[in-house]
């Protein structure tokens, strides 16, 4: 996992146990062509009766450094990491430098540390406040980081979402790019002998301030040589920008799958729904002289995305750069429709966009006016050219914006556009099944979590 390296890197692996991660590190250095030159390893580790293996596994990889022209040196510290640095990040503060590293590797312990025990006073003394080794690990690690260190960690998941993991969430965000995570889907296969049974991740952090806009997340069994699936996901689905918890969301495979049941089980297509879904038809570089800033006599709404404003439309938006309106004459008549309730989705989605579906509804009653241009960044549904019953458009509304439909999509979409040819193809809940989920719609403002719950139901009702 880890990116480019320095010609000399300064390595740090604490907990190193018999030293297998140290030693995976250097088969990957010595195998790819990747400009290092040197290797100063620094490894940490408790246990005496392990030292010996420790040692052997250093030689060796000294000995395949040297058969790849690289220089490897290493020092064992047979000491408590959490004790010596803590005291050294400490001491800090009075003018000695701590250890600095550009990369780390680690599968540290993991273990409940009690307010009143020493590795919590240590890790208290530097600033970290954390109930678990595994977690006091990752923390002080992190501070030796030089910028644009790397770190390959491989832990419990339980600090993604656990709530006392929270300040060492905000710690880990704060300081580490989170750049790829991998998750080993069965609790048993990956740490068979530790005693709570538990998802394991892996995760590529690299230190610094600006979170990535994307993020891959991979998956696999835990079992040797199982298959491995990536999806790539924009940051803000994993960690919402707003979220004062600062929970880490790792989507499963498990999700997709559930998704992928859900939307089978649908009988009903748009066609026998009545319902047609077309592309915005004002190409507006086409029609330009037709385009006005501002509403003026003898013109008629033209909507873009920017014209989103979560489940509804916000019209005329004068501070965008695009146009608000466009003139109505012979010309551009065969472009624009007449006004009625239309469901309008966006093509193009930003990857800040949680959802890759994102659906609002116009509503002549808030845009009065005869006809309306729909602009070619996004779709419209519509009922023969015409407005929809109003019930079924707020159904839709729910199903399309709902998580379970865009799961769906992720699975085989790996880009972020949406085109009406993807909007056909899905299946859709029957005629009363979405109005259903349209009377219990009383305002365009649900929360995600609302949503599902709404569709959730109605489409579990009806199964
Ligand atoms: C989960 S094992 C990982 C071993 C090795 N890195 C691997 O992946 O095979 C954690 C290791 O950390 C060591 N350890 C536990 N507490 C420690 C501490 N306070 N300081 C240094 N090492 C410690 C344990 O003895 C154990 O070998």
């Amino acid at each position: 996992m880890f990116g480019s390296l320095p010609r000399t890197v300064r390595l740090l692996d604490a907990g190193a146990g018999a030293g297998s991660l140290t030693t995976a590190f250097v088969s990957r250095v010595c195998a790819g062509n990747e400009g290092v030159r040197s290797i100063e390893a620094t490894l940490y580790e408790l246990d005496p009766a392990i030292l010996d293996a420790l040692s052997a596994a250093m030689r060796e990889c000294q000995r395949r450094c040297m058969d790849a022209g690289i220089r490897f040196t290493f020092t064992i510290h047979h000491a408590d990491f959490i004790q010596e640095m803590s005291a050294r990040l400490a001491d800090d503060l009075f003018g000695t430098t701590p250890p600095a590293f550009d990369a780390a590797i680690a599968n540290p312990p993991y273990r409940k540390i009690n307010a009143d025990s020493a590795e919590r006073r240590a890790l208290r003394s530097v600033g970290v406040e954390t109930s678990n080794l595994y977690t006091g690990f990752i923390a002080l690690i992190q501070r030796l980081l030089v910028p644009g260190g790397q770190l390959v960690g491989i832990t419990p998941r339980s600090f993604c979402n656990g709530p006392y993991f929270r300040p060492f969430r905000e710690d880990f965000l704060n300081h580490l790019e989170l750049r790829r995570l991998h998750v080993f889907e069965s609790r048993q296969a990956a740490f068979r002998n530790d005693s709570v049974l538990q998802e394991n991740i892996v995760f590529h952090a690299v230190k610094g301030r600006n979170q990535p806009v994307e993020i891959v997340i991979s998956h696999s069994s835990g079992e040797h040589g199982g298959n491995i699936t990536e999806t790539t996901f924009p940051f803000a689905e994993i960690v919402h920008p707003h979220d004062a918890e600062k929970f880490i969301h790792i989507p499963s495979t498990a999700s997709h799958a559930t998704a992928k049941a859900t939307m089978d089980g649908l009988g009903s297509s748009l066609a026998s729904l009545g319902v047609t879904v077309s592309t915005g038809r004002v190409v507006d570089f086409r029609l330009k002289e037709a385009l006005r800033k501002e509403p003026e006599r003898g013109t008629v709404p033209l909507l873009y995305p920017c014209h989103f404003n979560g489940g509804t439309i916000h019209w005329p938006k004068l501070e965008a750069r695009k146009s608000n309106a466009i003139l109505d004459n012979s010309e551009t008549r065969p472009w624009l429709v007449p006004s009625g309730v239309y469901l309008l989705t966006k093509r193009f989605t930003s990857k800040e966009e949680r959802r890759r579906l994102v659906a609002c509804l116009f509503d002549p009653d808030e845009v009065k006016a005869k006809w309306v241009g729909f602009e070619n960044h996004l779709n419209y549904f519509h009922a023969n050219g015409h407005g929809l019953d109003r019930t079924l458009a707020v159904g839709l509304y729910a199903f399309l914006n709902s998580s379970v439909v865009d799961q769906y999509f992720r699975r085989f979409s790996g880009h972020t556009q949406v085109n009406a040819t993807d909007l056909r193809a899905l299946t859709y809940p029957d005629r009363d099944t979405l109005q259903a989920m349209g009377r219990e719609v009383k305002a365009l403002n649900l929360s995600q979590d609302e949503i599902d719950h709404l569709v959730g139901k109605h489409l579990h009702a009806h199964r």
